[in-house]
């Protein structure tokens, strides 16, 4: 297939793409460069001997987008193209709103005049109400406690909405949960702006002597040691998941949301034990009050995903920090000074 992946250069779409090529699939990618650097590119070269079309285009871009689509003739669109960090949002909404559902909303209307008739569609496990029994299956109630989130739920009824009236499109929405890990070969990984907001990355600058501890916040949870407990997902599970999703997409009509998922939850302290074992070095951490709009624990049913698209995760939690540990070390500040 041909395949348009918007926001390529990130951390999951360049995984994905690097996915994709090994499937097969023919690869353009479209990112503005807000949040990833044209680097990536060369690194998916190096792991694919391929190197993917690429065009720097910011996706609100409605006429950049309609003519690249029109003159490449694309079979689906995977689009990761959007901001994410979740306190950021708190403090910029409209920028949130203005760049994920602009993007969003194009990316829609391309595929309709350009007949490009599947999309696959990043989601998150963000879209699930605080009060949700676990494990979270799809039909969980929904409910965003931040603008991030409420922008991938959002788009989520936007594609409901697009699936009714245009019956010929198929629309996947991909509900990630928290996704860790690097590629193998250490090339590709999460490259974070500034102090990182998530665990892993945070853990991984511990173990690199960039920062001196990991905070935990909080560990009076009602978890099995007090800490935060999430469905940790290793990036290259979830780049199969787009390419199983892809296969399934063009062969159905109508929307559907699908969790990306391992059904196993690990606390905050597992986490960083494992990571400790990955590195060779015993990390440190302070306790620290819980961080506000965290709940206690989160992890999906991924039933669905294994149902629809043959698809389950198969990397434990001991390859997630391996190989995130790999990346880190070979790549101590990123791809910019690598
Ligand atoms: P990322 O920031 O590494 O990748 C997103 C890419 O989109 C970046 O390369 C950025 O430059 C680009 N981009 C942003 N706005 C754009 C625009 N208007 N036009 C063109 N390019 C634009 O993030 P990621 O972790 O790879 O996330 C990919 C997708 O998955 C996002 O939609 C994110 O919301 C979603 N998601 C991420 C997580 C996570 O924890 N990483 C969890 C659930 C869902
Ligand atoms: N945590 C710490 N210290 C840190 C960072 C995190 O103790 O420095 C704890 C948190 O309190 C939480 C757990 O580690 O218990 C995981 O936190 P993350 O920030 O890594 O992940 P979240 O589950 O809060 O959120 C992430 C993404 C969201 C996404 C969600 C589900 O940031 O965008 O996963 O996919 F929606």
């Amino acid at each position: 297939m041909k395949v348009l992946v918007t926001g390529g250069t990130g951390y999951i779409g360049s995984m994905t793409v690097v996915a994709l090529i090994e499937a097969g699939h023919e690869v353009f990618v479209v990112d503005s460069l807000v949040n990833s650097k044209q680097e990536v590119l060369s690194r998916i070269e190096k792991i694919t001997q391929i190197r993917p079309g690429f065009q720097a285009l910011d996706v609100r871009d409605a006429s950049g987008l309609l003519r690249l689509c029109q003159e490449k003739k694309f079979d689906a669109i995977i689009h990761f193209a959007a901001l994410k960090a979740v306190g950021e949002s708190t403090e910029q909404p409209l920028a949130y709103y203005e760049n994920n559902l602009c993007a969003s909303m194009n990316v829609m209307s391309v595929m309709r005049a350009a007949h490009i008739p599947c999309l696959v569609f990043s989601s998150s496990a963000t879209v699930y109400a605080a009060d949700n029994p676990m494990p979270l299956t799809e039909s969980a109630q929904l409910g965003a406690s931040n603008p991030y989130g409420q922008t991938k739920l959002m788009t989520e009824q936007i594609m409901r909405d697009a699936a009714l009236a245009y019956p010929d499109l198929s629309l996947l929405a991909l509900r990630y949960f928290n996704p860790v890990g690097a590629h193998a070969s250490g090339l590709l990984g999460e490259d974070p702006n500034g102090v990182p907001n998530n665990l892993v990355p945070y853990i991984a600058q511990v173990a690199v002597g960039r920062r001196t501890h990991l905070r935990v916040w909080g560990n009076d949870y009602p978890t099995h040691d007090g800490t935060g407990v999430r469905d940790y997902i290793h990036v290259a599970d979830l780049a199969r998941g787009h390419v199983a999703a892809l296969q399934y997409g063009v062969q159905q009509r109508g929307f559907r949301a699908i969790n990306l998922g391992t059904g196993k939850g690990h606390s905050v302290l597992d986490m960083l034990r494992a990571f400790g074992q990955a590195c060779g070095k015993e990390l440190a951490h302070e306790i620290l009050p819980r961080r506000p709009g965290d709940v206690a624990a989160n992890w999906a049913d991924p039933a669905l995903a294994q149902q629809l698209l043959g698809w389950e995760a198969q990397h434990d939690l001991a390859r997630m920090c391996a190989d995130t540990w790999r990346w880190q070390s070979l790549n101590p500040n990123g791809y910019e000074h690598s």
